[in-house]
């Protein structure tokens, strides 16, 4: 709300009507931090827009979709857990989107027509690469999980050349899943926890919902190779488990997944608005 307000003061002479309006729609929505980034970076490059939190319920996404274009909103965020069922919802994808098989970015148009993309793995990658200096050519990656958040992120990741991309999951045949859909991109790979014994690797991405519950994958102390980075997609005012387990076996690099929200926000926003924001005084906000 704060950050609506700061945004519509730098707007005070337009009218309501003049302000295009943006959502980020999901269910809990109340934690998200995307009306503040986006209302931050509407100010840094001065677009006439506006972005709000939506909560949807469980079963209405659809009807809310309708609603959003019946009062010319614009553009959307999807978020948990409606990122698939958008998916199946848009008129038309990006090729990214089509293959992840989950929208994070709606574009509206003034006919209601819905464009889908994902942003989500294009964050991952610059979180990554530019913000944190971690170069995933010929890198060894593992990535935890085979739900909707990690399908959003391979495309990426395989476009960045690494030497293998291993997705091990809980349930295997999802991982098997993944592999087949993405096989043909890069080196992809599929296993369960317990098939990690011995196995190293440069990067790991927690891509799971376990941090939600408190819980961390059982995955091998020994799995960090020297230098070796983990990532957790989710973020918190505190280190997840993921993140306090991984600095204690020894990963060198030890991340959250808020560069990746500002980071995803920030190619949504250059969709919408054919402008890129700056992302690093958005992330020393937030960081406060
Ligand atoms: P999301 O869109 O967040 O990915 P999802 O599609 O429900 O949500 O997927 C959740 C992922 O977290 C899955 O990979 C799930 O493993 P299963 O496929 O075996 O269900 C994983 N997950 C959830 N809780 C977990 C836990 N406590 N330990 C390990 N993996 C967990």
């Amino acid at each position: 709300m704060k950050a609506q307000f700061i945004l519509r003061q730098s707007y005070y002479r337009m009218s309501e009507n003049q302000l295009d309006h943006y959502v980020v729609i999901g269910n809990p929505i109340a934690h998200s931090k995307s009306p503040l980034i986006h209302a931050q970076f509407a100010q840094q490059t001065a677009q006439a827009m506006d972005y709000s939190a939506r909560l949807v319920e469980l079963g209405g996404f659809a009807e809310a979709l309708k609603r959003l274009s019946a009062e010319g909103v614009r553009g959307a965020n999807v978020t948990v857990p409606f990122k698939q069922e958008a998916w199946q919802l848009m008129g038309d994808l990006s090729p990214r989107a089509r293959q992840a098989k989950a929208v994070n970015t709606i574009v509206i148009s003034q006919d209601g027509d819905l464009f889908g993309d994902n942003t989500d793995g294009l964050g991952l990658v610059a979180d990554l690469t530019k913000n944190n200096a971690v170069a995933l050519r010929d890198k060894r990656i593992l990535l935890l999980g085979a739900g909707g958040a990690a399908r959003g992120v391979i495309n990426p990741l395989l476009l960045e050349a690494p030497a293998e991309l291993v997705i091990a999951n809980r349930t295997v045949a999802r991982a098997y899943e993944l592999v087949d859909d993405f096989s043909s991109q890069g080196k992809v790979s599929a296993c369960g926890f317990d098939a990690l014994d011995g196995a190293k690797f440069d990067i790991v991405i927690n891509a799971t919902a376990a941090s939600l519950s408190g819980d961390l994958p059982p995955i091998p102390d020994s799995i960090f190779n020297p230098g070796a980075c983990a990532y957790d997609m989710m973020y918190a005012a505190e280190p997840t488990v993921f993140m306090k387990w991984a600095k204690g076996v020894g990963a060198e690099q030890v991340l959250d997944g808020l560069g990746m929200l500002v980071e995803q926000a920030a190619e949504a926003f250059l969709i919408w608005r054919q402008v890129r924001p700056d992302t690093s005084a958005v992330m020393a906000q937030l960081r406060k």
